[in-house]
């Protein structure tokens, strides 16, 4: 069979069989399946889920990686498609099941060619993107202490197939998470000065936060917070003890993030003192940006159009992606690949165009066997 009647029935599978994050066995065991039986080498590493597989070329060179991620979201599936989930509640809605397959064809492709191959390249079959911290699972089983530079893709539904959005600099925000406890006193809801109200206290703290972004962050700095729950109180008569404020901080640069931490506990701490109540701010970090190294992205460009690819302008997005763990070691470059205009990520009805399985694979194989500098 033709590989890319291989690939395109692989998809199908990987479609058909979403699991979610840190609970891709099915997922896992199947793609050591196809490996296998497509002549290639997967290494021994320790990892619950996610594999990684190896391509040994026959002339010196770089290690490289290439990071797919495999994992499905909790989205119940309205593409109608013939080979749509058959997982009630779960679906590959952020075209993760493309990344696999793609992996695989460049795999594949860079195995019929390993004597030109310069150097090594890993094949990172990524748990738990969806959770931002699978990337740390790879980290920890050490797969990256060998790496040179490592290289990922993501599928792009705002742009059409045959085209490679590919940007220098940042290209994805760090994603924190904020959770602020405001303790007042509670009380009857008739005789708030019997009490302490954490309410308008809450209130003043979502206000005052969108000052760390008019007045506190450099304007030219891409920043934001976004206060996403706020729970307070069960009834309609009852002033209740404690408030509860919930969110996330996207920025682009490091210093920003440090600042963002520092004035999210300062502004709930203190806000909720001149309240005379008490406030409790824990930060939990999550990935930083991912930011293209210059080097890679001209390759990665010069080899796009020599592969018949149209490269399009991409824009930053206040979005995360864990890849980013791994650029804290090496060199990276996070390519966006067009897979045809239609519903976005993580929506029911997002669809992969399956033509561009192919094309991407041999771009991948391109990019990754291109001799380094
Ligand atoms: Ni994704």
């Amino acid at each position: 069979m033709l590989l890319e009647d291989r690939l395109t029935g692989y998809f199908e599978w990987f479609h058909r069989h979403p699991e979610l994050s840190y609970e891709e066995y099915g997922t896992t065991a199947r793609i050591k399946e196809i490996l296998l039986e497509e002549g290639i080498e997967v290494l021994p590493y320790e990892l619950e889920t996610g594999l990684v597989a190896v391509v040994r070329g026959g002339k010196p060179g770089p290690v490289q990686a290439l990071r797919c991620d495999i994992d499905g979201l909790p989205i119940r599936e309205e593409t109608g498609l013939p080979y749509a989930s058959l997982c009630e509640g779960k679906m590959h809605a952020c075209g993760h099941d493309f990344h696999i397959v793609a992996g695989i064809g460049c795999a594949v492709l860079l195995e019929e060619r390993k004597q030109e191959l310069a150097g090594t390249v890993k094949l990172v079959f990524q748990p738990a993107e969806e959770s931002s911290l699978g990337a740390l699972k790879i980290l920890e089983a050490g797969v990256m202490e060998d790496v040179d530079r490592v290289w990922g893709i993501h599928a792009d539904p705002t742009n059409e197939a045959g085209t490679l959005g590919i940007r220098e600099g940042y290209v994805t925000a760090a994603v924190d998470r904020f959770v602020v406890t405001v303790k007042g006193v509670g009380c009857h809801g008739a005789h708030p000065d019997d009490g302490i109200d954490p309410v308008p206290v809450a209130a003043a703290i979502v206000q005052a936060f969108q000052t760390i972004v008019s007045r506190n962050v450099n304007a030219f700095h891409p920043a934001l917070v976004s206060v996403t729950r706020l729970e307070a109180g069960n009834t309609w008569n009852v002033i209740p003890e404690t408030a509860v404020l919930e969110g996330t901080v996207r920025t682009m640069d490091r210093q920003d993030r440090i600042l963002f931490e520092k004035r999210i506990r300062e502004i709930a701490e203190n806000t909720a003192r001149a309240y005379g109540a008490e406030a409790k701010a824990e930060w939990i970090a999550g990935p930083p940006a991912t930011c293209n190294d210059g080097g890679m992205v001209k390759e990665s460009m010069r080899t796009a159009q020599a592969c018949g690819f149209l490269v399009v302008p991409e824009e930053c997005s206040m979005g995360g992606d864990d890849f980013s763990f791994y650029e804290e070691k090496v060199p990276g470059c996070y390519i966006k690949v067009g897979t045809g205009k239609g519903k976005l990520i993580h929506q029911p009805g997002f669809m992969v165009d399956k033509k561009v399985i192919l094309p991407t694979a041999e771009y991948l194989a391109e990019l990754l066997g291109a001799k380094a500098n």
